[in-house]
């Protein structure tokens, strides 16, 4: 069939997917079940696809969590160094309006199914204000994002205060002179903790393991502007730096009363915060073990310990999911995730994946040089590989870091190496700024 491109979703990697293959001149249309761009970033005090929370600000600094094709320079300067949820959903805005993005896009349109049908075309299933219809693309780009499906634990015993799952927290005021459990050592379940603590009887925070809580600043700037110093480095030679950089800044766990680190630095992925530690230091927030089971309302943990709580926040992380695929086409929910540069399918060559990774550091600049990849193949100016399958091996046999086994560690990559390996593939004048200032000329001329 003739060219005709579809993308799933249109928050920060989607917008970029749709800039970069509508630059290369080709036919796209991108659905999204929200009603604007923005994905995770557009917080509202709603259940919605959405995770962040009302006071949400990223980990990674606005210099490295910028598109080159659209800087926080080209967008408005004065953004502080980690900006706020609703500072990126403007900037995203921003950038789709910057590249006339908003033509291409159906908005309150889920993609409810995608089939491949036996000549490899797709067929695509959307649903807008209940009717469905089934329209046919020659490829398939899927941006549908990875922090949205909730993933429970499970205990022994039953609860029988609230349990809700950090997805649904959205702000701290309901949990006024609550006792709150926070389950989990990542970056929601620290944050959730320090905003809790503001307002609750108790907050306690349990982990199943150590944990290093990475500062957002060293010496006065941004932790990762810092760490870019040294990304010429050797990995391990980097994980060591880091290691004795937060021991000395910082000291031991047990200073805490939390868990020892068991694990090199990038084993799990990193947890940056400024107040969990001086929260618990001031008595706001308690250390806790693992919990070994629940009676009503009260807790046992691991040690024994015995304690009552109104609410537990499971911040346990979420689901890789892809409901519109048939399970024995697609399933990557209980990895591994065989894709090489992890977008490119070992067998289905019209179907890409764009921001499906998990950095130590930002997605988005990386979803902008994946999908800049996936624009020059689009446009017949780049071939890939042809031993693709044997690539998605290597890649998955030898990973930039060597992590622990629990299911959020199934597509860690290192933001700097990717970004290297991704450029290793695109031409120098990979920036399409220069192409954008041509088209929007172009356009004026035909307009004139
Ligand atoms: C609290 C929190 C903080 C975070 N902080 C950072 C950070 O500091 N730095 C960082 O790099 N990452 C962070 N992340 C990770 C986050 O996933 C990325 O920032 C980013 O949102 C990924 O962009 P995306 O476009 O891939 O996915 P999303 O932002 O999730 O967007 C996916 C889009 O697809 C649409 N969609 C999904 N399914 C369908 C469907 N079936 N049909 C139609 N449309 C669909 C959704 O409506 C949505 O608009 C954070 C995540 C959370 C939860
Ligand atoms: N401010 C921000 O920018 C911000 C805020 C929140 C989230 N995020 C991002 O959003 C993404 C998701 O983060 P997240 O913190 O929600 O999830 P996450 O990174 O997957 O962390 C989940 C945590 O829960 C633990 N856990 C999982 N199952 C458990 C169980 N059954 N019992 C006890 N503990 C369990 C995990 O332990 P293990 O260590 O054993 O895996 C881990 O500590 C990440 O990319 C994160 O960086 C960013």
């Amino acid at each position: 069939m003739k060219q005709r491109i579809a993308v799933i979703g249109v928050g920060p990697s989607g917008i970029t997917a749709l800039k970069n293959l509508v630059d290369q001149g080709l036919e796209v249309v991108a659905f999204d079940r929200n009603s604007e761009v923005g994905g995770n970033w557009i917080y509202s005090d709603e259940e919605s696809h959405s995770s962040v929370f009302e006071t949400t600000h990223i980990i990674s600094s606005k210099t490295l969590s910028q598109y080159a094709d659209f800087t926080f320079d080209d967008f408005d300067p004065t953004v502080s160094d980690y900006p706020s949820h609703d500072e990126l959903r403007n900037y995203f805005q921003a950038y789709a309006n910057k590249f006339n993005l908003y033509q291409f896009i159906q908005f309150d349109t889920l993609v409810v199914h995608c089939e491949l049908l036996d000549k490899g075309t797709w067929e695509v299933t959307i649903e807008k204000g209940g009717v469905r219809k089934a329209e046919r693309f020659s490829q398939l780009v899927v941006c549908n994002g990875h922090h949205w499906k909730p993933r429970y634990p499970d205990y022994p015993g039953e609860f029988t205060g609230e349990f809700i799952h950090s997805h649904n927290f959205k702000k701290a005021a309901p949990f006024a002179g609550k006792r709150v459990l926070v389950i989990g050592g990542g970056n929601s379940a620290c944050d959730v903790a320090v905003e809790t603590s503001r307002v609750s009887a108790k907050t306690a925070i349990s982990w199943r393991r150590g944990y290093r809580i990475v500062p957002k600043f060293f010496f006065g700037k941004p932790t990762d502007v810092v760490a870019e110093g040294t990304k010429w480095l050797p990995i391990k030679i980097r994980t060591l730096f880091s290691q004795i950089l937060l021991r000395i800044m910082l000291g031991d766990n047990k200073l805490y009363g939390l868990r020892p680190i068991t694990n090199n630095f990038g084993s799990l992925h990193p947890t940056i915060n400024d107040e969990l530690l001086h929260k618990i230091r001031h008595g706001k927030v308690k250390p806790r073990l693992d919990i070994k089971r629940f009676e009503g309302k009260k807790v046992i943990f691991e040690d024994g310990k015995e304690e009552e709580f109104d609410t537990i926040v499971a911040c346990t992380g979420y689901w890789l999911s892809h409901p519109f695929f048939d399970k024995n086409l697609i399933n990557y929910s209980d990895g591994p995730v065989p894709l090489w540069l992890k977008m490119f399918h070992p067998t289905i060559s019209n179907l890409y994946f764009i921001g499906m990774f998990q950095p130590l550091g930002c997605i988005w600049p990386g979803a902008e040089l994946q999908s800049k990849l996936m624009a020059q193949e689009l446009g017949g100016k780049w071939k890939r590989p042809e031993n693709i399958a044997a690539l998605c091996q290597k890649e998955m046999a030898d990973p930039h870091y060597k992590q622990i086994n629990t299911p959020r560690h199934t597509i860690t990559v290192d933001f700097h190496l990717f970004v290297k390996e991704l450029k290793q593939h695109l031409p120098k004048n990979y920036l399409s700024k220069v192409s954008m200032a041509k088209r929007q000329e172009k356009e004026l001329n035909h307009s004139q």
